[in-house]
Order: structure tokens, then C-alpha cells, then sequence
């Protein structure tokens, strides 16, 4: 018996990285997943055969968001699945799908700017909009949004400010589903390990110089995300809702002096 046994959840960006890992979560504790992805066909399937490898149950679902109708796209496909499924709502929605973009003040674009607040904040937005009426009380809302908005680098000012939007969303969103016993959180994670970091990991002094400032003395995997993420969406998680969980080992807490 898995702890989400007869429940079912929507990963946006469930194809790779982070998503992946938390679509593969969910499925192991029961729930029913549905993968979406941009238009990286080969990663949502491979998402989806690992999980029935295992046992469990998902379906893929495309919809490149920044694009017209791209959220309209989404429900329509969802909602087809779930029904093919044997499945009539949703329990828990994570808003995971998102871009980076390292630029700082004077390099970043309007069209960049405004890519980024599509992808990372509107759609998101839009998703929960068109999500609510599915999802069931006791349900469950987890927005991935990041670290940077702790951690002062002028690098990624765009994006930095697109994740602390997200997370401006929490709390207020939090307060109006309560009284359904649904629960609204984001998650804050640091440099994980992905297809969004590989050129960074690739370079030996950047990784040394992360690790430098990390408490627990290491970059992030996928799973470390996924099982806050888990935990969150899950039985043991009822009681923590509106807040901000920042979920990267310790990075940037203040000089580290071993003993
Ligand atoms: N990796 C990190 O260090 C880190 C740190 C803090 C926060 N985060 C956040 O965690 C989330 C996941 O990051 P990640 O590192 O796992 O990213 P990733 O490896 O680049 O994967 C991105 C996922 O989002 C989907 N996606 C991207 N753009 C999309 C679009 N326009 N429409 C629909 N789907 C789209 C991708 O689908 P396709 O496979 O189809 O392209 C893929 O499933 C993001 O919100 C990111 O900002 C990451």
C-alpha cells in the first residue's frame, strides 16, 4: 500500500530533471502520473517507462508552454487521460516546468524578461486557474521555485525575480484553499544536478566553489528535491501549508568553520 494510493498528479515538466524525479516519487507511493513535457518526446516516455517499470502508473502530456493555448492544450489532454485512466480529478498539482536565464541587469532583454515571467510565472498561474475546479479537497499544490531568491547573485536577476513571484503566490494562494484542506507550498532548491546545470557542473572550479558554500558539502540531486517534494504532497505533509521550504543542503547559510 503506497501512501497516495488512488490519488493522481499532474508533474509540469515531468520529462527530465527535478520533474522526473518527482513524477517517479509519486508513482512509487501510489498515485496515478501525469508527465508533462515541452517536446522532448523521448524524455516524457522514458519518465513513464521507468514508473511502469517499477510498478506504477503515468501518462505523458505535451504542451510547450510560452505558445498559445499551450495551458488550454494541457487540460484538454490531461483530462482525456485521466478519464482513459479511470481517474475524474487531481490531488496534487506541481508546478515544476521552468527556464533559467543567467543574466544580469544590463544584459537582460525585454523579450528574455518577458519569456521568462511566461514560462516561470503565468503559466503557473494559469495551470492552478485551470487546475482548481479538478482537484479534490485535501488536495495538494507544490511550486518549485528556487533559492536564488535567498542567495544574492546578480547573474540570473530575470529569473530570480520570476521564482520570487512564484513564491509570492504561496501564501495568499494558501489562505483562500484552507478551508478545502488544500495545501499550497513551494519548494526552494539549490543547484541540483540537471539539464539546466550540466554546463556549470562541467567546470571543476564552479563545482568546488558550490561545494565551498554549502553546508552539507555537495551539489543537489533530483531525489533531494523530489523527497521534500514527496513529503509535501503527501498524508504526513496536512499540516504545513503557505510556506517556502528552501531545499539546498545548506547553500550560501553564512561562513562555514569546520571544527
Ligand atoms: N536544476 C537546478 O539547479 C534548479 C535549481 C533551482 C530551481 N530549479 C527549478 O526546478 C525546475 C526544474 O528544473 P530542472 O533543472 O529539472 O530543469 P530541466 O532539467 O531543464 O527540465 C526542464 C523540464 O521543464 C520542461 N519545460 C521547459 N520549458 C518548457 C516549456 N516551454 N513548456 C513546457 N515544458 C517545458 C522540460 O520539458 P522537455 O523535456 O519537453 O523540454 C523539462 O521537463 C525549474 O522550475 C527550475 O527553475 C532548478
Amino acid at each position: 500500500m503506497g501512501e497516495l494510493d488512488g490519488q493522481s498528479a499532474l508533474v509540469t515538466g515531468g520529462s527530465r530533471g527535478i520533474g522526473r524525479a518527482v513524477a517517479v516519487r509519486l508513482a512509487a507511493e501510489g498515485a496515478l502520473v501525469a508527465v508533462h513535457y515541452g517536446g522532448n518526446d523521448a524524455a516524457a516516455a522514458k519518465t513513464v517507462a521507468r514508473i511502469a517499470e517499477a510498478g506504477g502508473r503515468a501518462f505523458t502530456v505535451r504542451a510547450r508552454f510560452g505558445e498559445s493555448r499551450a495551458v488550454q492544450r494541457l487540460f484538454d489532454g490531461l483530462t482525456t487521460e485521466l478519464a482513459d485512466h479511470g481517474a475524474d480529478g487531481l490531488d496534487i498539482l506541481v508546478n515544476n516546468a521552468g527556464i533559467h536565464s543567467a543574466s544580469s541587469i544590463g544584459q537582460l532583454t525585454e523579450e528574455e524578461f518577458e519569456r521568462l515571467l511566461a514560462i516561470n510565472v503565468s503559466t503557473p498561474v494559469f495551470v492552478i486557474q485551470r487546475a482548481l475546479p479538478l482537484l479534490r479537497d485535501g488536495g495538494r499544490i507544490v511550486n518549485i521555485g528556487s533559492a536564488s531568491t535567498r542567495i544574492a547573485d546578480p547573474h540570473q536577476i530575470g529569473y530570480t525575480l520570476t521564482k520570487a513571484a512564484l513564491a509570492a503566490l504561496g501564501p495568499s494562494l494558501a489562505n483562500e484553499l484552507g478551508r478545502r484542506a488544500i495545501t499550497v507550498n513551494t519548494v526552494e532548491p539549490g543547484v541540483v544536478l540537471t539539464d539546466m546545470t550540466a554546463h556549470y557542473a562541467k567546470v571543476p572550479e564552479a563545482v568546488a566553489g558550490l561545494e565551498s558554500i554549502t553546508a552539507l558539502g555537495r551539489i543537489g540531486e533530483p531525489e533531494d528535491v523530489a523527497d521534500v517534494v514527496g513529503f509535501l504532497a503527501g498524508p504526513r505533509g496536512r499540516w504545513v501549508t503557505g510556506q517556502t521550504i528552501d531545499v539546498s543542503g545548506g547553500t550560501y547559510l553564512g561562513p562555514i568553520t569546520p571544527g
